[in-house]
């Protein structure tokens, strides 16, 4: 535990990342104060009743919500993402997000922030959720307040909306018609990987102020990960066959079709695909070493959940 932060917030509380960041903050002895638009959700949590934690309904999109979460907090973990059926344009809504994020913080003398985004190549062509993160690591890192990005490509472990695609694709889905995107690269990362480059950032000052990019053991094609996930799930072999002509946003209505997925989650998720997002730095891994699952050790892990 790092004494010099004590209060601990996490926006983004009801999520996945930020549900399973929590539990572990606790162990380590910091009070948390977990933060979300609907105490009820934050109540249905396991960890609400903790004595070191206390639940605060803030909306990042009204910035007097976000100041009263952030009285005598020392350093905040920034989960949110506005892709949901209240937002008609969750790009203008993250964008608003971490500027009021920025302003709140600074009123607020919060010591530090922590934000995990996605990774991808700047100037390559990025999709729109992907530009997005990115525009809220940019926009959180112009404030005051020392910021550290994390950048990550898909998340495996069981709550991750983007592991829980590939899993109902997978699983009901023995033929897939694929486009291109199947075979672009991509660093899948274990949740409790994740977690431990969180918590070890708050512990080690030097990180305040620096991106990371951070992946797991492996570089993968989309394809190469549907097949581990069918022989760690017992399932046959898949049949991927690729096609030239469909476009993302065919793509995207076809996986709406066949995963529970709503559609405001899968399309942008699905344009995304495209893009490569592989760890172009590898620094975190001298500061916070760890041990790194492969994709078979995450999926197993996931599953087991
Ligand atoms: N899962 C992945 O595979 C993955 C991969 C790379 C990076 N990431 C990044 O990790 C972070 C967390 O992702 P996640 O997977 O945990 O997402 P998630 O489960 O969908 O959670 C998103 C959170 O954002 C909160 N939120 C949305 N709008 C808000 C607002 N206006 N004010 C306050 N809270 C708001 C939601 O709270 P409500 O209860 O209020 O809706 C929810 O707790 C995101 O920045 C994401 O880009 C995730």
């Amino acid at each position: 535990m790092n004494a010099k932060y004590q209060n601990i917030l996490v926006l983004g509380a009801s999520g996945y990342v930020g549900g399973t960041l929590i539990p572990e903050l606790l162990q380590q002895g910091y009070r948390v104060q977990a933060a979300g638009r609907s105490i009820g959700r934050l109540r249905a949590k396991e960890w609400s009743a903790h004595p070191n934690v206390k639940l605060a309904e803030a909306d990042a999109l009204d910035i007097e919500s976000l100041k009263k979460a952030l009285e005598d907090v020392d350093a905040v973990y920034y989960l949110v993402h506005s892709m949901s059926p209240q937002s008609s344009d969750f790009a203008r809504d993250d964008r608003l997000a971490a500027k009021n994020m920025v302003k709140a913080a600074e009123e607020c003398r919060v010591k530090r922030i922590i934000y995990l985004g996605g990774l991808g190549d700047a100037d390559s062509h990025l999709s729109e959720h992907l530009r997005s993160r990115h525009e809220v690591a940019q926009i959180l890192g112009s404030g005051p307040v020392p910021t550290t990005v994390l950048r990550a490509a898909m998340i495996i472990g069981a709550g991750s909306v983007s592991f829980q695609l590939m899993r109902y694709l997978v699983t009901r889905l023995p033929v897939m018609i694929t486009p291109r995107w199947v075979r672009t690269p991509s660093q899948p990362i274990a949740i409790k990987n994740v977690i431990a480059y969180l918590v070890g950032c708050l512990d080690k000052e030097e990180t305040a102020g620096q991106t990371y990019d951070i992946g797991g053991k492996e570089v993968l094609s989309y394809e190469d990960l549907f097949q581990i996930y069918a022989q760690v799930a017992g399932l046959r072999k898949r049949w991927i066959i690729r096609v030239p002509v469909l476009t993302p946003h065919l793509s995207s209505l076809w996986i709406h079709l066949v995963t529970p997925i709503p559609g405001y989650i899968a399309r942008p998720l699905t344009e995304g695909l495209r893009n490569r997002v592989v760890c172009n730095d590898r620094r975190i891994l001298d500061i916070i070493p760890q041990d790194l699952l492969n994709a078979r050790e995450a999926i197993s892990a996931a599953l087991k959940k």
